[in-house]
């Protein structure tokens, strides 16, 4: 029966995958910009900061979460990119990489794809920078050295998933419907002008406010099309196939967004307001007396059961 159900469900989804076309706000595939030749030069070519002027709430509710600092993480995502070429790449014997020198665009990809998307309009030379960069600020806060360990922390953060990677470069899934993101528009929920000099037009992207857009980096498992597949976030696999599967209905938007308040500022349970929304938790206890053994008497014994339901619209926590 319940098989079914979920034969059903996908046929509709099929069906409104192919009619969204007739939303379609981008357009004809952009001429390739060349490509960035330094860190410098590609988060010049993703700058954000002009956005701030208008839209300040959004822009310090963004600066909080680890969108803006995709590359650093916590900060334990920079560490693990090492440690995936040291104790990965280095020792696999058909990567080609033998030394730092070797290192490509692709090879990251196993990691940037989802953390630094916007690496694939940069050259293998921008690549290898940012592993010298994680580098030398690891090296500078071993050594003690406070100013350079905080410079190079600075250019680290500045790689990151900005307004214009979501509101621009990803915010259109369906590029052969609904067309390529253009670069002169912001793609947000409305068509119409828009006030900012670099994106005079603002126009609809069909799917920005649905959890698909979310699931373009927040994995449904192994990456398959890398010649080498890596495996990180999967909570968009478990949102579909465990929360939807199930009856689930809410978007990630409408959760992380909408109901938590926190808008841009999208948090796991290290925020009070995801924590209250994530689980239920039912506890029942009695107290019993044990006559183990005559000599010990009577011993005193507590039963408690815990009932733990997530709330959450994927399995917690995830990665
Ligand atoms: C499919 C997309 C995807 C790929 C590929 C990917 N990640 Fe992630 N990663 C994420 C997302 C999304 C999160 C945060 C959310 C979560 O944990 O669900 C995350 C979280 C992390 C975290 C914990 C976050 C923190 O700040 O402490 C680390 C560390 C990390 N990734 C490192 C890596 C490394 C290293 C690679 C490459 C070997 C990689 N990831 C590949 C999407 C990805
Ligand atoms: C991780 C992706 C992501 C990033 C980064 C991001 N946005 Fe958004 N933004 C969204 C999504 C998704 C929505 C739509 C929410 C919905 O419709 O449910 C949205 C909505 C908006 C809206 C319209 C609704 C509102 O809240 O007023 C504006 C304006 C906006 N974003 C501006 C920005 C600016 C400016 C930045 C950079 C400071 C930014 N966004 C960064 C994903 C993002
Ligand atoms: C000079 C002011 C100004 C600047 C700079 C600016 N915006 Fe806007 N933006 C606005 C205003 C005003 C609106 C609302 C327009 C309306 O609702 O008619 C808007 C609307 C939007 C929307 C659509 C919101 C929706 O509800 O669909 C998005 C997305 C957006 N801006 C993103 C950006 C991004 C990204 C940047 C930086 C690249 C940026 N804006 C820079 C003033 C600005
Ligand atoms: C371009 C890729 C990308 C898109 C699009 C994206 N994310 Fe993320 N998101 C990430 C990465 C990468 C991280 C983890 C960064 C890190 O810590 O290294 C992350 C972190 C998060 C976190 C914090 C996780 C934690 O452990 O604290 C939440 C919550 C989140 N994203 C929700 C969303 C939602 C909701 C959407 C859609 C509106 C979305 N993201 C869209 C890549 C993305
Ligand atoms: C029904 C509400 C709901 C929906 C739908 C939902 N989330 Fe969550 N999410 C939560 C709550 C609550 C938490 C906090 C629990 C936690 O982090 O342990 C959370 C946590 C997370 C985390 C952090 C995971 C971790 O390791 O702690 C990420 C990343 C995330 N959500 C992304 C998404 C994305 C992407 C989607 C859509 C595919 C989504 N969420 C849909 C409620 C929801």
């Amino acid at each position: 029966m319940r098989k079914a159900i979920k034969i059903g469900l996908s046929l509709f989804a099929t069906t409104a995958l192919w009619t969204s076309g007739a939303l379609g706000a981008g357009g004809p595939k952009p001429a390739a910009e060349p490509k960035a030749k330094t860190i410098k030069e590609l988060v010049a070519r993703y700058d954000s900061s002009g956005c701030i002027e208008c839209h300040e709430e959004i822009n310090d509710q963004w600066a909080n979460s680890l969108h803006s600092h995709s590359i650093l993480g916590t900060p334990r995502t920079a560490p693990t990119i090492i440690t995936a070429i040291e104790v990965g790449l280095k020792n696999f014997p058909y990567s080609g990489v033998k030394d730092d020198k070797d290192i490509t665009v692709e090879h990251l990809r196993m990691c940037t794809k989802c953390h630094l998307p916007q690496l694939d309009d940069a050259t293998d030379d921008v690549a290898r920078e940012i592993v010298a960069t994680i580098k030398g600020w690891q090296k500078a806060k071993k050594d003690g050295d406070d100013a350079k360990a905080e410079e190079l922390e600075a250019t680290i953060a500045s790689l990151n998933i900005n307004c214009r990677i979501c509101h621009n470069r990803m915010a259109i899934i369906h590029k052969w419907a609904d067309g390529y993101p253009q670069p002169d528009t912001v793609y947000g929920d409305k068509d119409g002008d828009h006030e900012d000099e670099k994106f005079p037009k603002m126009a609809k992207a069909p799917a920005l406010g649905e959890s698909i857009f979310c699931g373009q980096c927040h994995g449904t498992g192994p990456n398959f099309e890398l010649a080498h597949p890596s495996q990180c976030a999967t909570l968009y696999g478990s949102y579909l196939f465990a929360y939807t599967a199930e009856g689930g209905h809410e978007s990630c938007q409408d959760c992380h967004m909408k109901k938590s308040g926190l808008g841009h500022d999208m948090q796991s349970y290290n925020s009070e307001v995801m924590a209250k929304m994530s689980m239920d938790v039912e506890v029942d206890g009695r107290s019993l007396f044990w006559r183990k053994n005559s000599a010990e008497g009577v011993i005193p014994m507590g039963i408690i059961n815990v009932e733990l339901t997530n709330k959450a619209g994927h399995t917690i926590p995830d990665g």
